[in-house]
């Protein structure tokens, strides 16, 4: 897996706080997910590489029941921790999951795919197929390349770098969902949240609030860093935009 190094249970402890958890920010996207996915208030859903749960949690209010899978234990407890009614979390890799073909109406997927290699989505992708009923969706949220060159994020040295290199373009993730037996589709959705003061948002950079950064050695980040403040100050001296960017991309398994 590329996201190996990518300690999710060192991180677990304060993901929340500095990538945000306030419904407002999220629940957004877990309406846009809904509705690309046709969840039913029946619906069994599975949310994979679920986190902190930070999503699951807010799909109970759209579906019968929803399981939030994570390999990181401690992800699994912070999530644990807030569980509510209809929600079940367990602690299993992705590419072993223990469920029964055919056990879901619906899969979802939050910023995780990237953490998967070619050889890893294919099964990955064969493996959500199976536990899926005929005509179930497999909805994934991720990032463009295109949107990440446009993003703040460039002004970020050898970020772009990392992260072109690991997140699937998406024609190459339609390609494999197709290959696994999915007709696919996407829609892009963008969330304008106003604005927050320059010094905030510095403050959670500098927290380093994207797994990214745990992919650079130290001194790599803070020259980064130092170069990003430098830029995003010039920029927006008071504040700074707020918005979210992301593509949905579906894949509906065959009858
Ligand atoms: C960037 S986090 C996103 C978490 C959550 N979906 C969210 O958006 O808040 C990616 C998650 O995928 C999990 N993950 C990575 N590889 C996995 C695998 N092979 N099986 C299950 N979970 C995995 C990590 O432990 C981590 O919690």
């Amino acid at each position: 897996m590329v996201g190996r190094a990518v300690d999710f249970d060192a991180l677990s402890g304060n993901y929340d706080s500095l990538r945000g958890r306030s419904k407002e920010r999220l629940l957004p996207w877990v309406a846009s997910v809904a509705e690309y996915a046709d969840i039913r208030s029946s619906d069994k859903v599975i949310d994979i590489g679920c986190g902190t749960g930070r999503y699951t949690e807010l799909f109970s209010g759209f579906c019968g029941t929803v399981v939030g899978i994570d390999a990181s234990q401690g992800m699994i407890r912070q999530a644990s921790n807030s569980r509510r009614q209809g929600v079940d979390y367990l602690i299993s890799d992705a590419l072993s999951m223990p469920f029964s073909q055919c056990s879901f109406d619906c899969a979802v997927m939050f910023m995780a795919v990237h953490l998967f290699t070619p050889e890893q989505r294919r099964l990955l992708f064969e493996c959500v197929s199976g536990i899926l009923k005929g005509g179930g969706r497999f909805v994934i949220l991720t990032e463009s390349h295109a949107r990440m060159r446009r993003s703040l994020w460039r002004h970020f040295p050898g970020l772009l770098d990392i992260d072109l290199h690991r997140f699937p373009d998406l024609a190459t993730l339609a390609g494999e969902l197709k290959e696994a037996g999915f007709v696919t589709g996407r829609r892009f959705v963008r969330n304008d949240l106003g604005e927050v003061p320059t010094k905030n948002y510095l403050a959670r950079v500098e927290g380093k609030m994207l797994s990214t950064f745990s992919l650079m050695t130290e001194e790599e980040f803070r020259e980064g860093f130092d170069a990003f403040s430098g830029r995003i100050c010039e920029l927006y001296p008071e504040t700074v935009p707020d918005y979210q960017e992301f593509v949905l991309v579906r894949g509906t398994r065959k009858v």
